[in-house]
């Protein structure tokens, strides 16, 4: 079997009887035995997509050696999620969550909206930095003013302005998540004070958000990128919080938000990230970049679309970068920039291969960017794989 070893855990002693069957440079002990007792160990990761037998390993140790039956099952986890809700809330007041348009917060405020009905207020605020159309779909998809079935209460913010003013002249991409992110805060907070009788503030932490931020806390995990997303908003806005999906990954989020009766459009949505473009335009984020990498973004997701290629690939989008390049259209000399199309493959999202898209498909994708986008001079593919590259570029 093919199995995944990458970590700076490691195992130092032997149990008694046991000896060492394999060593790596950072693993003393990545296999062992005990022949007598005919047991054998492994160091690797069951649970990540480069183990690609990995699911029915921890299946057939939770099943056959454990005895634990299957009960995981999407009704049951939303009746017990909503109980715990309603017990949380029981003291009364209302509940307010940050909608961010992708399939986390939108899970979280169905489960809430399911517990509370209107005592649950969700904020979406526009930061500049979505993707194009989105602000309108996404309110178009959830809130009462759109023609749906989930009709949640949603106040749509305009802030872009804000957004803008606050990352002008900001170049590194962890002093940028964190502009976004106290910028965030404070639109939030500000509105939020605005209501009456806000008591509580729910939000779609998912598990593995909690892990890769968990380096703030336990010291144990490097920290990767600090994940705006988990703390920050109770500091500024002291209400306790609601993380309904705080254990659960981002396959057990999406059959919830099915079972829940969310749009298939926006369940099998690719994730995105809450800085949102402002962590794929490498560097300072200026309104003119935007603009540039909302269009080729648009044009490489509709052709995903187009080609039935879209549900094919965990996560695609285009990224801009700030280098020239030189082109040539017709008799003229281009000397503008590069657009970097990404596309990668994964369930967790904590590991990932990128996506061996048809060559013919990125060929047209990036024809179609050169002759749209004038801006543009050159169009390259992504090709590495996290680890050791990460699914965003910043
Ligand atoms: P990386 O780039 O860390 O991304 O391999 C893993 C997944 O997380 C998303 N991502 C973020 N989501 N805030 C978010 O809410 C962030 O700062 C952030 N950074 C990355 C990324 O899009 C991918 O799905």
């Amino acid at each position: 079997l093919d199995v995944w070893m990458s970590h700076g855990d490691r195992v130092t002693a032997l149990p008694d009887g046991f000896h060492t069957l394999a060593a790596s440079d950072n693993a003393p002990i990545a296999a062992m035995a005990n022949t007598d007792r005919s047991l054998f160990g492994l160091q690797f990761h069951p649970e990540v997509t480069h183990t690609p037998q990995g699911q029915t390993i921890l299946e057939n140790f939770l099943t056959s050696v454990c005895g634990c039956n299957g009960l995981w099952a999407p009704a049951q986890i939303i009746d017990s999620i909503v109980e715990e809700i309603t017990t949380q809330t029981q003291a009364g007041g209302e509940v307010i969550l940050g909608l961010s348009g992708g399939v986390d917060s939108a899970v979280a405020a169905a489960l809430l909206h399911k517990a509370l009905g209107d005592r649950l207020t969700c904020l979406f605020i526009d930061n500049g930095l979505l993707r194009q159309d989105e602000a309108n779909s996404v309110m178009d998809a959830l809130s009462s003013q759109g023609d749906n079935r989930l009709q949640f209460r949603v106040r749509r913010i305009d802030a872009e302005k804000v957004f803008l003013r606050a990352l002008a002249g900001v170049t590194d991409p962890e002093a940028k998540r964190k502009v976004i992110g106290q910028t965030f805060i404070q639109v939030f907070a500000k509105e939020a004070r605005q209501m009456d009788n806000v008591r509580w503030l729910g939000q779609g932490t998912i598990y593995p958000d909690v892990i890769e931020s968990a380096a703030a806390t336990t010291q144990k995990a490097h920290l990767i990128k600090s994940h705006h997303n988990v703390g920050g908003l109770p500091d500024k806005l002291p209400l306790p919080l609601i993380e309904p999906l705080k254990s659960l990954f981002k396959d057990e989020v999406r059959r919830i938000g099915t079972a829940l009766g969310l749009p298939d459009s926006l369940i099998n949505r690719h994730p995105f990230p809450g800085p949102g473009l402002g962590v794929r335009i490498l560097g300072e984020v200026k309104p003119a970049y935007i603009d540039i990498l909302r269009r080729a973004d648009a044009l490489f997701l509709q052709a995903l679309e187009e080609a039935d290629l879209y549900d094919q690939v965990s996560q695609a989008f285009a990224v801009f970068l700030p280098v020239k390049s030189v082109g040539v259209t017709g008799d003229a000399r281009r000397y503008q920039y590069v657009i970097s199309l990404r596309a990668v493959t994964t369930t967790d999202f904590m590991t990932a291969r990128w996506a061996e898209l048809p060559h013919d498909f990125l060929g047209r994708v990036a024809n179609r960017i050169l002759n749209e986008i004038q801006e543009v001079s050159r169009v390259v593919y992504d090709i590495s794989s996290k680890p050791p590259a990460t699914i965003e570029w910043e």
